[in-house]
C-alpha cells in the first residue's frame, strides 16, 4: 500500500464506497453479506463448482496465453466444456498462449477426478500479469492446517504474498504484502473475515486488475491488494505452498 494509496484501500470490502460499481464479467459481485451468494455447496473433499463458473457470470472465460505445454491431466477444453457449465462464448485470446491449454488439473476427458497437483505447485504465467487474467485455484484445506500461501513472483522478489494463517497466537488471519530483495513489506492484514476451514473445499480467485489485484473464496469478493511492484509483465510465476491439497489451477481471461 506504499503507492497509490486511496481511502478505499484501507477499508473492508464491505466498506468500500462504490459497492455498485461494474465488476468485471465473471467477477463476483462486491456483496459480501451472508446470503448474497448461494451457500458453498460442496461435501468435504470434492469442489462442485467448474472454474469460471461464478453465479450468474458469464458462461466461461478464455484461456491465459502462455501457459505451458501439455500437463499430466490438463484440462484440454475450452470453457463450458465442463459438464454442468452453460456453453461459453470462446476463449479470450492472449497474445503468446497457444489456446488449447486453460488450465492444470481439472478432469481429463475421460471422465474420474483428476489426481491432485503436487504442492508446492508452480504455474509459469508467459505473458506476466495482465489486467483481467482471473487465476482460478480449487483444493481442500488440510485438516490441521497451520497455513498456504500465494505468491505472485517476478525473479525472487514477491509482488504479491496471499497468506491465511489459520493459528497465529490462536487466531485466523489473513495476511498480504510484498517482498523486495529478500525484505519483506508491510503487511497488510485488513480481510473483513477468514473464509477457509479446515478439511473443506474451496475456490479461490484472483483477478488482476489494472492497479490491484482482487481476490475472492468460494464467490464472494474479500480483499484487493494494491500493486506495489509496477512492471506486471515481469511477475512470470505464481507459486502456492502449504497445507493444501490442490486440484485445479487455471489461469483465464475475462
Ligand atoms: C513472515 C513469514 C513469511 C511471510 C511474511 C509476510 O513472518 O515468515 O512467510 O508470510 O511474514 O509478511
Amino acid at each position: 500500500m506504499s503507492d497509490g494509496f486511496s481511502l478505499s484501500d484501507a477499508l473492508p470490502a464491505s466498506n468500500n464506497p462504490n459497492p455498485s460499481a461494474p465488476q468485471p464479467q465473471g467477477w463476483p459481485s462486491w456483496g459480501n453479506q451472508p446470503g448474497a451468494f448461494p451457500a458453498f455447496p460442496g461435501p468435504p473433499g470434492t469442489f462442485p463448482g467448474a472454474p469460471g463458473a461464478y453465479p450468474g457470470g458469464p458462461a466461461g472465460p478464455g484461456p491465459y496465453p502462455g501457459a505451458p505445454g501439455p500437463y499430466p491431466g490438463a484440462f484440454p477444453g475450452a470453457p463450458g466444456a465442463f459438464p454442468g457449465a452453460p456453453a461459453g462464448p470462446g476463449p479470450h485470446p492472449v497474445p503468446g498462449q497457444p489456446p488449447s491449454d486453460p488450465g492444470f488439473g481439472a478432469p481429463p476427458a475421460q471422465g474420474g477426478p483428476a489426481p491432485p497437483l503436487k504442492v508446492p505447485f508452480e504455474l509459469p504465467l508467459q505473458a506476466g500479469l495482465v489486467p483481467r487474467l482471473l487465476i482460478t485455484i480449487t483444493g481442500t484445506i488440510n485438516p490441521k492446517p497451520n497455513r498456504f500461501s500465494l505468491d505472485f513472483k517476478k525473479g525472487n522478489d514477491i509482488a504479491f504474498h496471499f497468506n491465511p494463517r489459520f493459528n497465529e497466537d490462536n487466531r485466523k488471519v489473513i495476511v498480504c504484502n510484498s517482498m523486495f530483495q529478500n525484505i519483506w513489506g508491510k503487511e497488510e492484514r485488513t480481510a473483513p473475515r477468514f473464509p477457509f476451514e479446515a478439511g473443506k473445499p474451496f475456490k479461490l480467485q484472483v483477478l488482476c486488475e489494472v492497479d490491484h489485484f482482487k481476490v475472492a473464496v468460494n464467490d464472494a469478493h474479500l480483499l484487493q491488494f494494491n500493486f506495489r511492484e509496477k512492471q506486471l509483465k515481469e511477475v512470470t510465476k505464481l507459486c502456492i505452498a502449504g497445507d493444501i491439497t490442490l486440484t485445479s489451477v487455471m489461469p483465464t481471461m475475462i
